[in-house]
């Protein structure tokens, strides 16, 4: 197996109201634990890397304990912009392997099909990412709040995680990106702007990230019907 997951759960939950969105029971169990159990029944994760804060280190750890995977689970700490923690996983994937997957704690209702489908994708591309088409209009507004223009919608599409990459790729964006790197709202962004070519593939409508309250509710909903 030549692909390692980054996990970065090191947020602060600010819009739910300061709760940790890793350690969040849904439907009975964390959020994080979901996450861990979707990529470890994939099959084809080598080994998994858990970004943390210093805040949820140790109930991080013990959760990853407590879930007994049988692929290797490391916590490492990560730092205070989404984009430093994900940096901190990556200089941790061992280097031989050929492919990182990067996925968001926040994202809980991940399957092993998608984690499947976003390494298929990234073996034929080196660079994919899960997304979904957009069903809202998507206006691009001034601060003054004055629309400035309006995108063609079937142009746009929402872009989630798993996002999968060539290590190479990932390693040569982050260099080539230089004091800017810290500034990408995902690692796709990186490698674009290093002029790596990234494609989308499918996501999930139901891979919904926890942001919000609703979010959290949505979520558990869509876990017990699957449990049923
Ligand atoms: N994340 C992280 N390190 C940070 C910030 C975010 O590892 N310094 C992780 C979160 O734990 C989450 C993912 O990145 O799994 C997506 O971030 P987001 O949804 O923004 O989560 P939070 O930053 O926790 O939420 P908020 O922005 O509302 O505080
Ligand atoms: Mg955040």
């Amino acid at each position: 197996m030549t692909c390692s997951a980054v996990v970065p759960a090191a947020g602060r939950g600010q819009r739910l109201g300061g709760r940790e969105k890793p350690l969040l029971p849904l439907a009975g169990r964390p959020a994080l634990a979901w996450v861990l159990e979707a990529l470890s029944a994939s099959g084809v994760i080598a080994e998994i890397i858990v970004v943390a804060s210093e805040a949820n280190r140790e109930a991080v750890e013990s959760l990853c304990t407590a879930l007994g995977l049988s692929l290797p689970v490391q916590v490492v700490i990560g730092g205070a912009e989404r984009a430093l923690s994900v940096r901190a996983g990556v200089e941790h994937v061992p280097d031989d392997r050929r492919y990182v997957l990067i996925h968001d704690a926040a994202r809980p209702l991940v399957t092993p099909e998608l984690v499947r489908r976003a390494i298929a994708a990234a073996l034929r591309h080196g660079a994919a990412v899960a997304a979904i088409p957009v069903t809202d209009t998507i206006k691009q507004v001034a601060s003054d709040g004055r629309v400035v223009t309006t995108p063609e919608r079937s142009t746009l599409v929402a872009a989630q995680t798993p996002q999968v990459f060539r290590l190479d790729w990932l390693r040569e964006a982050y260099r080539r990106a230089g004091a800017q790197w810290v500034t990408a709202t995902d690692e796709a962004m990186l490698l674009e702007r290093a002029g790596f070519p990234v494609f989308v593939f499918p996501g999930d409508p139901e891979n919904l990230k926890l942001t919000t309250p609703i979010d959290v509710t949505i979520a558990e909903l869509i876990l017990e019907r699957r449990m049923r």
